[in-house]
């Protein structure tokens, strides 16, 4: 596997692969590598000639509040996880490579209504960050194909309509979340957490699973999450939003949508933790 923080040296091997007329496909990562990552690789193998993944803690989708520095980074295990697993080309640009200007100087983009809402309306700014970094690292390694989590299900929406506002010739994957046994969905997050609190953080996906029930059970869907808030309380969370929204653009429910989702975000101590569930009532 090629690792490298440099720029052209990525252009260099994308074009080597362009002139043979193969294809590629892209993981983006903020390293820290779980199942949930090695998921995104093992697919994206299946849909391209070539696999780059990048490893990147974007300082720009990060709240003045939000613990940059304790992200946990750990690119030794995470290359050998890369390489074995058959990615051929790793970026790890570094904050001076991706922002040379500094953050406020830089362009940016910004999906506007499905970014502004939810994690948008709590974390203002990350979505910001995130589009402006991922239409970067588009520009840099031009795939054909980028493969996402659906834990981030607002973050893979914001993708696809960035791609799709500005016309990015890349097909946008989402691939379906990977669960502990206990059903808390992987996140690098999760490592923050107790073994206790571990316990409890599962109970955030049984919340979930209780208020799709009720809520196919003609519930009213007021009732249904006022309960699944209180659920929430009452396991040690303390929520930041559980709600139900249409699948295809986020909008709130009215009668005519059927193809709904449940997205939830809720802290365990000082870990947030989100998850969400697409259902049709
Ligand atoms: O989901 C992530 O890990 C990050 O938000 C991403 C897409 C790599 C952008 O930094």
């Amino acid at each position: 596997m090629i690792t490298t923080q440099n720029i052209n040296q990525v252009r260099a091997q994308i074009l080597a692969w362009r002139v043979k007329g193969e294809s590629i496909a892209f993981v983006p990562t903020m390293g820290n590598l779980h199942l949930g990552h090695m998921t995104l690789i093992n697919e994206a193998m299946k849909h391209a000639d070539h696999v780059v993944s990048s490893i990147f803690v974007n300082p720009m989708q990060f709240g003045a509040t939000e613990d940059l520095s304790a992200y946990p980074r750990t690119l030794e295990a995470d290359k050998l996880a890369l390489s074995q697993a058959g990615v051929e080309l790793l970026f790890t640009p570094t904050s001076e490579t991706i922002y040379p200007k500094g953050m406020q100087q830089q362009s940016y983009v910004e999906v506007p209504e499905i970014g502004d809402q939810l994690c948008g309306a709590s974390r203002p700014g990350h979505f910001r960050g995130v589009a402006t970094i991922v239409c970067k690292l588009f520009n840099i390694v031009t795939p054909d194909i980028a493969l996402f989590g659906r834990k981030d299900f607002q973050q893979l929406m914001i993708i696809k309509a960035m791609v799709d506002d500005l016309s990015m010739p890349i097909e946008i994957m989402g691939i379906e979340t990977i669960r502990e046994a206990s059903g808390l969905a992987m996140s690098s997050r999760n490592g923050y957490l107790t073994s206790e609190q571990k316990n409890q953080a599962a109970q955030l996906k049984t919340t979930i699973d209780k208020l799709c029930l009720a809520i196919k059970k003609g519930q009213s869907a007021p009732l249904a999450i006022k309960n699944a808030q209180q659920a929430l309380i009452t396991a040690g969370f303390t929520p930041d939003y559980i709600e139900l929204r249409s699948t295809k653009d986020l909008s709130q429910v009215t009668d005519n949508h059927s193809e709904l989702v449940i997205l939830a975000a809720a802290y365990i101590g000082d870990t947030r933790l989100i998850d969400n569930l697409c259902f049709i009532r």
